[in-house]
C-alpha cells in the first residue's frame, strides 16, 4: 500500500524518484489508518494482486488525537526535522509528520469522515473507484458517520472530476488544494 500510495503520490501519477525516502508518503498517508482503524481500510486487486485502496476514518478529530498518541511520535523520532534538504520533497513531507495540519472545524463539524483512494493505472477507469467508495461508505455509515470530505491537490484535475462525478462538492478552497464532501 506504501508502494501504491508512491505511485500514485504526484497529482495521481507516478512520484517514485521524486522522493529519497520511499516510505514518507506512505507513512503519512496510509500507515495511520491501516494502523489505527483496520476495518476500514479495503483493497483493489486483480489477477496479479493489490493494486488500489481506500482508507478512511468515520471521526476526523479523534482520529488526529490518536496519530498524535500512537502514531507520530515514532516517526518523529526516526525522521528529525533537517533529516531531508530545506524545502525538498521529503523536508515537506517531514514537516507534515512534525505538524500535521487539523481539518478545519466547518468541515469536520458538517463532514466528519475523510478518506483516501489511490488506485495503481492499470485498475483505474474499470469501475474500481466507484465501487471502493461504495464499499467504504457503507462502512462508514454502519459506524455512525453522516458525511465525509476529503483533501486534493488542484493540478489533480482527473481525481476532481472523478469526486464531481460520484457526487462530492467543494467546501473548502486552499492555494493549491481544496476540500471535497458529500453525505453518506
Ligand atoms: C481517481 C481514481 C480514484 C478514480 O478511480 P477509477 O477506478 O479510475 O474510477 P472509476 O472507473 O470507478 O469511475 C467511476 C465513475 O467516475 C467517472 N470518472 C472517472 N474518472 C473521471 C474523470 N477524470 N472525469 C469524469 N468522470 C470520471 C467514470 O466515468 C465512472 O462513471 P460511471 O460509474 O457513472 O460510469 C483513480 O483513477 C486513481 O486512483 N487515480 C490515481 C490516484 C489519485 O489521483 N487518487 C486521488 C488522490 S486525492
Amino acid at each position: 500500500m506504501y508502494d501504491i500510495c508512491l505511485r500514485t503520490g504526484a497529482s495521481g501519477e507516478d512520484a517514485t524518484g521524486e522522493y529519497r525516502d520511499p516510505n514518507l508518503l506512505g507513512a503519512v498517508f496510509v500507515g495511520p489508518y491501516v494502523r489505527l482503524a483496520p476495518s476500514l481500510a479495503f483493497v483493489g486487486e486483480d489477477e496479479s494482486g493489490v493494486a488500489g485502496y481506500v482508507l478512511g476514518v468515520p471521526d476526523t478529530r479523534p482520529f488526529e488525537k490518536a496519530c498524535e498518541r500512537e502514531w507520530w511520535p515514532a516517526l518523529r523520532a526516526r525522521y528529525p526535522l533537517g533529516t531531508f534538504p530545506p524545502n525538498s520533497p521529503d523536508d515537506r513531507i517531514l514537516r507534515l509528520i512534525h505538524s500535521p495540519p487539523e481539518a478545519s472545524e466547518d468541515v469536520v463539524e458538517r463532514y466528519p469522515a475523510h478518506l483516501h483512494i489511490d488506485l495503481l493505472p492499470r485498475l483505474q477507469g474499470r469501475g474500481y473507484g466507484r465501487r471502493l467508495l461504495g464499499t467504504l461508505f457503507t462502512a462508514l455509515a454502519e459506524a455512525g458517520a453522516p458525511a465525509v470530505h476529503l483533501g486534493v491537490g488542484l493540478a489533480n484535475t482527473n481525481a476532481i472530476a472523478f469526486y464531481e462525478h460520484v457526487g462530492f462538492t467543494v467546501v473548502h478552497r486552499y492555494a493549491e488544494s481544496q476540500i471535497m464532501a458529500r453525505t453518506l
